[in-house]
């Protein structure tokens, strides 16, 4: 799995990740626009197995040393083939190569498979956000030290 940065100020890869965004995360409250991706300071990443596009993933500095990953996705084409876990891991990995001493990242209750893979790769349940985003929308907080 190979992670590329994504420069958010080419116009071309900022609608494809709005795109991707709407695409994967219909339900948000918050939907991502051209214009509030220019402003954002996440870092986002294309995820490559091999020559394949796979899917993305983002990293949202709170200070130098903690970090929460976002938008981590694998394009449904390639699902259940162990690429979500493959890609989990390689965020954490590029937030530890940029100096994270503690990563952390919110998932949907309902989002079995995601939260199966965090707590398979360490993480631990630091907390519950009832209605979090939206009314029905519970959200774990997920976190794990470096
Ligand atoms: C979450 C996501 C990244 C997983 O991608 P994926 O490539 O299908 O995941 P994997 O193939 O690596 O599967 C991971 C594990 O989940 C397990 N799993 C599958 N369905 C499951 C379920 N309903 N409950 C629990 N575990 C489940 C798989 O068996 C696998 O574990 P195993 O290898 O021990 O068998 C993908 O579904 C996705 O992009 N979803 C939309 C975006 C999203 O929700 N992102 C996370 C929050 S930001």
């Amino acid at each position: 799995m190979r992670l590329e940065l994504c420069d958010h100020t080419d116009p071309k890869i900022a609608q494809e990740i709005v795109e991707i965004v709407k695409k994967y995360y219909p339900d948000t409250a918050w939907p991502l626009t051209l214009e509030k991706l220019l402003q954002s300071k996440v870092k986002y990443y294309f995820a490559f197995d091999g020559d394949k596009k796979i899917g993305m993933s983002g990293i949202d500095f709170k200070t130098p040393t903690l970090a929460e990953t976002v938008k981590t996705v694998v394009f449904k084409e390639f699902r259940g083939q162990g690429l979500g876990e493959k890609l989990s891991q390689a965020i954490e990995d590029e937030c530890r190569s940029q100096g994270v001493k503690k990563v952390m990242s919110t998932i949907y209750t309902f989002n079995h498979v995601m939260v199966a893979i965090k707590l398979k790769q360490g993480y631990r349940i630091e907390g519950l956000h009832p209605d979090h985003e939206k009314e029905g929308f519970h959200e774990y907080s997920l976190g794990k030290k470096l």
